[in-house]
């Protein structure tokens, strides 16, 4: 039996992940600090501050700056970030989501949102799917950023399901670990290597086949 799906937002619905990425590289190259795609996988999941601590460790910049600074650098990113979120569309919705979308509804399962994104409402209007979500969790009220559990047990308790009757989808190493530990079942979206920690990792969005995911779930 299966309660609920419970999704992250960037990366899994959309390609802001790649979004988050240019705003960082763009802050971080203003400070000296070079970061490729590689490091970029160590910030997915992670919460805005944190992530610019992680930049700043990287680039041995962790003494620089004052806390004044540091807020300003992180309200630089999210402005740069936003001007590229401002003009998606449901076009930018990754290819087999929409469909997964509408069958999960259809046969009754809820659906949550479990992404460390203060912009996750805008992403969601913008790809017009809000409506499709029973409980979106409030990241700007989630304490400790993903790998801990919080935000997806914040969805299980909006959703009011049992972990154990819930599938999870994300495309972050930090995101997995969250799921796992919060009981769930765990489905990567993106490289088997990276994502080794997921009970099943999918290559793309294509292969989110909803009685697929219910035959493995259900074995
Ligand atoms: C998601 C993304 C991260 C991002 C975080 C906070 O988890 O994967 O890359 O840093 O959300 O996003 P925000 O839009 O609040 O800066
Ligand atoms: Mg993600």
């Amino acid at each position: 039996m299966i309660d609920a799906f419970i999704f992250d937002l960037d990366g899994v619905i959309t390609d802001t992940a790649e979004y988050h990425y240019l705003a960082w590289k763009e802050l971080a190259n203003k400070i000296g600090i070079e970061i490729d795609r590689e490091f970029n996988e160590t910030l997915k999941g992670v919460s805005r501050m944190e992530s610019l601590e992680r930049i700043l460790v990287h680039g041995n910049k962790q003494n620089d700056f004052t806390i004044e600074e540091k807020e300003k650098m992180a309200n630089d990113k999210n402005m740069y970030y936003v001007s590229l979120i401002e003009n998606i569309t449901p076009k930018d919705i990754l290819p087999g989501i929409s469909k997964l979308l509408e069958n999960i509804k259809s046969n009754n399962i809820k659906i949550g949102l479990a992404s460390a994104s203060k912009n996750a409402n805008m992403v969601l209007n913008n790809l017009k799917l809000v409506n499709y979500f029973d409980f979106i969790a409030d990241a700007s009220k989630c304490k400790n950023s993903k790998p801990a559990p919080d935000i997806f047990l914040m969805a299980l308790k909006g959703l009011n399901v049992e972990a154990k009757n819930c599938i999870g989808i994300e495309d972050a190493y930090s995101g997995i670990e969250a799921i796992n530990t919060s009981g769930m079942y765990s489905v990567g979206v993106g490289d088997k290597k990276t994502l080794k920690n997921a009970n099943l990792v999918v290559e793309d969005t294509t292969y989110l086949e909803f009685d697929t995911l219910m035959d493995i779930f259900n074995k």
